[in-house]
């Protein structure tokens, strides 16, 4: 196992957490066989963090190599590839673009940063010639921005459909599996590590939203920022809503779509009713699953672990691979390509199915009155399905397709008649 002769590659990593203590420990325990995929060693520089003396249990480095100044250490000459493991919008983007601009490779799992100001660090990236790899910042362990950025690059890709958030799959799966509700399946999820103390960016889909922006920016070759992604999370999923799904044979997912249509690219992030025998429905746990359809390549599924310190730490050490053999080869990779430019659909243009729950007075005339609601928006009805209680009932209407506008047009009449006492859920239906 030679490195040909190669003098080491210097790493800085910024952040020493759950992701970035892995990073360190693979760097060490992997170093031989490191060596020899890559042709030359990797050597840690430095490791920033915020609080040193922090116990990160046993890792494989001096306290000497610990800093508290990330820049000064993205900074340093001998620096030849800066990782970075922290998150968040600043001070990220200010270490990464200082290290784009001065030719240093960059790896990062920073979804949020991408998703929100990737254009900085893709134009800092393109003007020096640097390296910008993120494989780290969706679906975690999943090899999935790299066939959407290298090995599809000669197709057209229509849509991407994922399950890129574990926190909610795994609610979502416990209250499919057991007819919990969200509350008591946030609970379990708590309990169990895979929800945050503060669940709030998972379960109220922004997260899902700022990896849908990356996926999308890739599959269509337009800059797609989490701004652009229309976003829902599942809160106000119901126990009623997960059987009527199931008496539908649907499960429901919390899903990103990204579609590329005749009138631009539409992005969703939004709970969904799936038939039990899409290939995502089986996506169960914290698991998480990335559907895509080419125009050549028909569908692929790619399918794995998407959190976690290990899982994330292999994407981010092979991406560390992947630029340090760029930089011994004296080449660099592009880190987008968004040439496209294609329109960003609103939602309103969106074409989709719904099941409507309502509750509705259950006397003569109701029902005809609320389908006229329907017809008048020119939104057609495929089912509908009432079970009495007292004086009122409960209405399930599902719908063919529509767009967004049509059905919200229909939801907001609904609201406003004496008849129906309330909308009580609105879901999505996708095949
Ligand atoms: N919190 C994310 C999830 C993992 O639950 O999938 C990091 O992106």
């Amino acid at each position: 196992m030679s490195n040909r002769g190669n003098k080491p590659l210097k790493v800085a990593l910024l952040g020493c957490g759950v992701v970035g203590g892995e990073v360190v420990r693979l760097l060490h325990e992997q170093a031989e066989d490191l060596t020899a995929r890559i042709g030359a060693p990797l050597e840690l520089a430095g490791i920033a963090v915020r609080r040193p003396g922090r116990n990160r249990g046993e890792l494989p480095v001096p306290d000497s190599i610990f800093t508290t100044d990330p820049l000064a250490l993205v900074k340093r000459d001998d620096v030849d590839i800066v990782v970075e493991v922290v998150g968040g919008i600043e001070p990220a983007r200010t270490w990464l673009t200082e290290a784009l601009r001065s030719g240093k490779s960059v790896v990062t799992a920073n979804k949020a940063l991408l998703a929100e100001d990737g254009a900085t660090l893709h134009d800092a990236a393109a003007e020096s010639g640097a390296d910008l790899y993120y494989e780290a910042a969706v679906a975690g362990a999943i090899p999935l921005l790299r066939p959407l950025r290298e090995s599809l690059h000669g197709d057209t890709i229509t849509r991407v459909t994922g399950i890129v958030n574990g926190t909610t799959n795994y609610i979502l799966s416990k209250m499919c599996a057991t007819g919990a509700g969200f509350s008591e399946a946030l609970d379990e999820a708590t309990a169990l590590g895979y929800a945050e103390a503060d669940p709030t960016a998972d379960v109220e889909g922004f997260d899902a939203a700022a990896k849908a922006a990356i996926l999308a920016s890739l599959a269509f070759h337009t800059r797609v920022t989490g701004a652009d992604v229309y976003r829902e999370g599942i809160t106000e999923v119901t126990a009623a809503d997960v059987a009527s799904a199931a008496a539908m044979g649907c499960v429901v997912k919390l899903l990103c779509i990204a579609d590329r249509t005749e009138n631009g690219v539409a992005v969703r992030v939004h709970p969904a009713m799936i038939p039990s025998t899409h290939p995502l429905a089986s996506v169960g746990d914290a698991f998480n699953a990335v559907f895509v359809e080419a125009e050549a390549a028909g569908q692929l599924m790619f399918y794995g672990r998407g959190a976690g310190g290990a899982p994330t730490a292999s994407a981010v050490l092979g991406d560390i691979v992947a630029v340090a053999r760029n930089r011994i080869a004296g080449v660099s990779a592009r880190s987008e390509s968004s040439y496209a430019d294609l329109r960003i659909q609103p939602m309103g243009e969106i074409v989709t199915r719904y099941h409507i729950s309502l509750d509705v007075a259950d006397k003569a005339g109701v029902l005809a009155a609320v389908a006229g609601v329907f017809a008048r928006h020119g939104v057609s009805i495929s089912t509908v399905k009432q079970s009495g209680r007292g004086n009122d009932a409960v209405l399930v209407v599902v719908t063919h397709t529509a767009t967004d506008a049509a059905l919200a047009a229909t939801v907001a009449e609904l609201r406003g008649m004496d008849m129906v006492r309330e909308v009580a859920s609105v879901m999505r239906v996708e095949s």
